[in-house]
């Protein structure tokens, strides 16, 4: 009579062969293959064993009963693992295959605000017949101070407030280096319009930033004085906050202008309970007569050329059209913030 212990061993033997051929199927296919090798009633490896329990004494048969049990218990847990990770895997792949899906919701781009500030403020003066020119963000000592008749000595000269790059060289601090570089290559009558980043060794916090953007504006010809300043921008400031909005010329000092002006406006808006109402006067830019030092700089004959320049940040008039309490939203694209100004 066959002795039980070689049984029980085939079995053993058996079920790791079989655990082994579970974890190594990596398709349902391949699974029931193995599925039906080890545990298929009539054919399967399992049931072959078995049919020879025949062999063996009534004493011996349950222990090897009990062996076969386990045995099938084993490969049934293994497969039906092995058929769920498998099962997942395909349910990922057939999601990202499946084209029926819906579509993530569309995306659509907007203008930034400042940018939307900048086209607005372009846009009348356009029709005031002024024309886009671009100068550069890294300049030289020459072009943002000294032909502007600012001496490197000047204190917006210093390290303290500009930044420096190699020898000679900087990241423009206001878009002025545009007047005469345009004033170099182009010959009156001039009127252009320059927008662009400058940049200021500055604090980052709600109502300064170390980089911001600047409008420059230039027009020189022959016979042009402070009545065509007053007249221009007073009728830019009209066109852009209102055909009621007033506007004032108070005395400052810019080392390129002379006079110079600091430009405010007062605008009139309806209140909360719907009547009329003012704001206070806001000061929106700087500006003056091209000091005749610039143009001598620049290659032009002072006798005979006049002109007068201005300086506005779009982004603060940002601040003030859309009631914006800190400059850093300008600069942390939020789309959450932004979305508000992307239009439809
Ligand atoms: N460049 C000046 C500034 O940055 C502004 C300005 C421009 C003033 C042109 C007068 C004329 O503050």
């Amino acid at each position: 009579m066959a002795h039980s212990g070689s049984l029980v061993e085939d079995l053993n033997t058996l079920e790791s062969e079989g655990l082994k051929a579970v974890q190594s199927a990596e398709t349902i296919e391949a699974l029931e293959q193995v599925r039906i090798e080890f545990l298929g009633r009539k054919e399967g490896r399992v049931s072959g064993i078995l049919r020879r329990v025949g062999e063996f004494s009534p004493a011996e048969r349950p222990k090897m009963g009990a062996t076969a049990n386990r045995v099938k218990e084993r490969l049934h847990a293994a497969l039906k693992a092995q058929e769920v990770s498998l099962g997942q895997a395909v349910g990922r792949r057939s999601v990202s295959e499946d084209l029926t899906l819906p579509s993530r919701g569309r995306w659509v781009g907007g203008r930034h605000p400042v940018t939307q500030v900048i086209d607005d403020l372009v846009e009348i003066f356009r029709t005031l017949g002024f024309t886009l020119v671009r100068g550069t963000e890294a300049e030289t000592e020459w072009y943002n101070f000294e032909a502007l008749n600012t001496p490197l000595d000047h204190p917006a000269a210093d390290e303290q407030d500009t930044l420096y790059l190699k020898a000679g060289h900087l990241l423009r601090s206001h878009t002025s280096p545009v007047q005469v570089r345009t004033l170099e290559r182009y010959e009156p009558p001039i009127r252009i319009l320059s927008p662009g980043m400058v940049y200021r060794r500055d604090s980052y916090d709600a109502t300064h930033t170390p980089a911001f953007m600047q409008l420059e504006g230039l027009v020189v010809d022959e016979g042009i004085s402070f009545v065509d300043l007053k007249a221009t921008l007073g009728e830019f400031a009209r066109r852009f906050w209102g055909s009621d909005t007033q506007v004032r010329f108070r005395p400052s000092f810019f080392p390129f202008t002379e006079p110079s002006a600091e430009v405010d406006v007062k605008r009139v808006f309806l209140n909360e309970r719907g009547e009329e109402s003012e704001t206070d006067w806001i000061e929106i830019m700087g500006a003056g007569m091209v000091d005749p030092a610039v143009l001598d700089a620049s290659g032009l004959d002072s006798e005979r050329y006049t002109g007068f320049a201005f300086g506005m940040g779009p982004g603060r008039i940002g601040l003030l059209r859309y009631g914006i309490p800190d400059l850093r939203l300008f600069f942390e694209n939020d789309v959450r913030f932004l979305g508000q100004f992307a239009g439809p």
